[in-house]
Formats: structure tokens, C-alpha cells, sequence
């Protein structure tokens, strides 16, 4: 897998973890916690592997437009990491607050996501070579063996 099917691949599992825990009420608390707790452990195995490997090859690779790109998108990172997702994983699941939370976190997942397929991997297919695709695809397969072993 090349780097931009990798990502993408991670994104269609995060985009169906939030449909599914989207579809679940305050009645069901065991399955609310566990899936969000699915979803953390998973955006942050791929924030890892974004922000340690492909964003650093895709700054470099671009030029002001890319910087540009580069520094929104970790911002996105940062307010979901630092604020949303911790807020979350201390609401009680049993609650209608939870899913208002869940709902805004879902809405900025899905805008960033959006964001990287649509911008930043389009650039990066202009930008870098099939082989240095394929690398990096290399590289954070490995990166997300080791990730998934100490989540473990
Ligand atoms: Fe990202
Ligand atoms: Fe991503």
C-alpha cells in the first residue's frame, strides 16, 4: 500500500467507528465507551503516522501552499487530541451531553479528513514520486506495527 491508500484506509474505519457510535443512544453506555475508546486508540496511532512521516515529506516536498496546508491541518489535530477528545472521554456516556460532544467531534473529523483526501493528498500525488509513495506507505506500515503493539 502506497501512503495515500494507507491514510485512507484509516479514515474509512475512523469515518465508520463515528457512524456507528453516532447511532447509539445514552442507553447504551458499555458500547458508547467502548467504541470511543476504539476511536481514540485509533486516531492516535494515525495522527502518529501523519505527523511523524507523511506530514514532514509533504512540507518538503511543497512550498508555501503546502506549509500552509501543513500547519492547518495540525491545528485540527491539536483541537481534537487536546480538547474535544479528552472533553469526551470525560462525559459520562450515559447523557445527552455526550452526544452533542460526540456530534462536534464527529463534524470536525469528518471536515479534516475531507480536507487531507481532498487538498493535501491531491498535492502530494502531484508532488512526490510513485516510489516515494510507496516508501513512505513502507515506513508507516511498519511505524503503526510498533504503534499497535504498545496499544496493546
Ligand atoms: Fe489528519
Ligand atoms: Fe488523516
Amino acid at each position: 500500500m502506497n501512503a495515500i491508500e494507507l491514510l485512507k484506509q484509516d479514515h474509512e474505519k475512523v469515518k465508520k467507528l463515528l457512524e456507528d457510535i453516532s447511532d447509539t443512544t445514552e442507553r447504551a453506555v458499555k458500547k458508547r465507551a467502548e467504541l470511543l475508546n476504539t476511536i481514540a486508540t485509533e486516531l492516535e496511532m494515525h495522527t502518529t503516522l501523519e505527523e511523524e512521516i507523511f506530514y514532514p515529506a509533504f512540507k518538503k516536498a511543497g512550498s508555501r501552499e503546502e506549509l500552509q496546508m501543513f500547519h492547518e491541518a495540525k491545528e485540527e489535530h491539536r483541537a481534537v487530541e487536546a480538547l474535544v477528545l479528552p472533553d469526551l472521554l470525560n462525559t459520562d456516556p450515559g447523557t445527552v451531553e455526550f452526544a452533542g460532544r460526540l456530534k462536534v467531534m464527529k463534524e470536525l473529523l469528518e471536515h479534516h479528513i475531507e480536507e487531507e483526501e481532498q487538498e493535501m493528498f491531491k498535492n502530494a500525488k502531484k508532488l512526490m514520486s510513485k516510489q516515494e509513495l510507496d516508501e513512505l506507505g513502507k515506513q508507516m506500515e511498519e511505524r503503526k506495527q510498533e504503534l499497535m503493539k504498545s496499544a496493546v
